[in-house]
């Protein structure tokens, strides 16, 4: 994970220069965001470099963060700027730098690179990377589970067959065939999952969806071709908070700006601390009522990710996989969990995991899709999907 650039929160958590600073769990490490003077993001280690205390409680003013217990005052690169309680002309704090990473802000979130300096790679490019502020609205949540639990549901298409069956009456799309044909592909990128459903007389359905390294994903939308003035598409970063809890950014695009009203509708089932409304703790607010007579959960969710968040969640905050059962469905996590025991191989050898960029080229991702679609039985689809512009081929 230290190998790429993660969300490590929002830029509205540190919405102006010198506003107060917030504490960011990550990896495991406890840190602190700060917006200096200037407008320059910093990501600290949360605990002063002299004797601990937390800089969370400093002040931020002057280009740079200034610890309430001694003074001490760093910049956003870790450099000690003034130890005022050492004698005039010391040199101590010349010898001193403060754990701090590099961070970038795009769409309304601040990437970190939290591995090592000399090998910081480039920040991929992808479809939100030239989409304006108003074209984007990111929602972050909290999941109290191992973040591979939470990104294995992106690449399981046959649980959607039944979790997010809403509509127990309909005859749906993706409920007509619970079996789908499934598919995985290495990519530059990471996986792409296939997955086929038959409709009978009404043709196959389609969906195709990547997993990027190291734990992002796309969900699939509707074809490219209408994505313009209403269609949201929705990019997904899963990121360690630690081994056992985790923070979903679902990064909301659309081509026609999102309204105040809208942004709330896509943030209402999340709270002001980006806790979720349903959770383990009210178990999800499950009706079973309604589980009997409308939906497979009885869990009716503003996003999908609230009946995701049931099954993973529910699973403890690290499943026991020695006591799983794996079956055919399940052959886009198996091919998913292969690809990345090699990338954690391949980093103890020194190799460059997959999907980490150090040359100019290759990192325009911009064009990288999830494509969902009905087409006759005999077409070929990646044909098909080809035909409606980019997409993740
Ligand atoms: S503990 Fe921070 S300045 Fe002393
Ligand atoms: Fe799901």
């Amino acid at each position: 994970m230290r190998r790429y650039w993660l969300p490590a929160l929002l830029g509205e958590e540190i919405p102006a220069p010198d506003c107060p600073p917030v504490r960011v769990r990550l990896l495991g490490e406890d840190l602190v965001a700060f917006r200096d003077s200037s407008g320059r993001v910093g990501l600290l280690g949360e605990h002063c470099l002299h004797r601990g205390t937390s800089l969370f409680f400093g002040r931020n003013e002057q280009c740079g963060l200034t610890c309430i217990y001694h003074g001490w005052k760093y910049d956003v690169n870790g450099n000690v700027l003034e130890t005022p309680a050492e004698p005039v002309g010391s040199d101590f704090k010349k010898k001193l730098r403060h754990t701090a990473y590099p961070c970038a802000e795009v769409a309304g979130i601040i990437f970190a690179y939290m591995g090592l300096p000399e090998r910081k790679p480039l920040l991929p490019r992808y479809e939100w990377s030239n989409l304006d502020a108003a074209q984007v609205c990111p929602v972050k949540s909290y999941l109290e589970c191992n973040f591979l639990q939470g990104i294995e549901g992106d690449f399981d298409s046959s649980h959607t067959s039944f979790l997010h069956n809403n509509n127990l009456e309909n005859g749906e799309r993706l409920k007509r065939d619970g079996a789908p044909a499934l598919e995985a592909e290495e990519t530059t990128y990471g996986m792409r999952a296939i997955s086929i459903r038959k409709l009978g007389a009404e043709g196959i359905y389609v969906r195709t969806s990547p997993y990027i390294m190291p734990s992002f994903s796309i969900v699939p939308g509707p074809p490219t071709e209408k994505f313009d003035e209403d269609d949201i598409r929705g990019f997904r970063f899963w990121v360690p908070i630690d081994d056992h809890t985790t923070w979903l950014y679902i990064l909301n695009m659309r081509k026609k700006p999102f309204a105040d009203a809208e942004r709330a509708m896509l943030r209402s089932w999340t709270t002001a601390d980006f806790r979720r409304v349903r959770n383990g703790a009210n178990n999800y607010l499950q009706d079973r009522e309604q589980q009997r007579t409308t939906s497979f959960t009885g869990i009716a969710a503003v996003n999908p990710a609230e009946q995701d968040g049931c099954a993973t969640e529910s699973m403890g905050a690290v499943c026991d996989r020695t006591k799983e059962h794996l079956g055919y469905s399940d052959k886009t996590i198996i091919a998913l969990r292969q690809m990345l025991l090699r990338a954690v191989s391949d980093v103890a050898e020194g190799k460059d995991p997959p999907h980490v960029i150090y040359d100019g080229r290759g990192t325009d991702f911009s064009r990288l899709r999830a494509i969902k679609g009905v087409l006759p039985a005999a077409a070929d689809w990646r044909k098909v999907f080809e035909g409606m512009g980019p997409n993740d081929g």
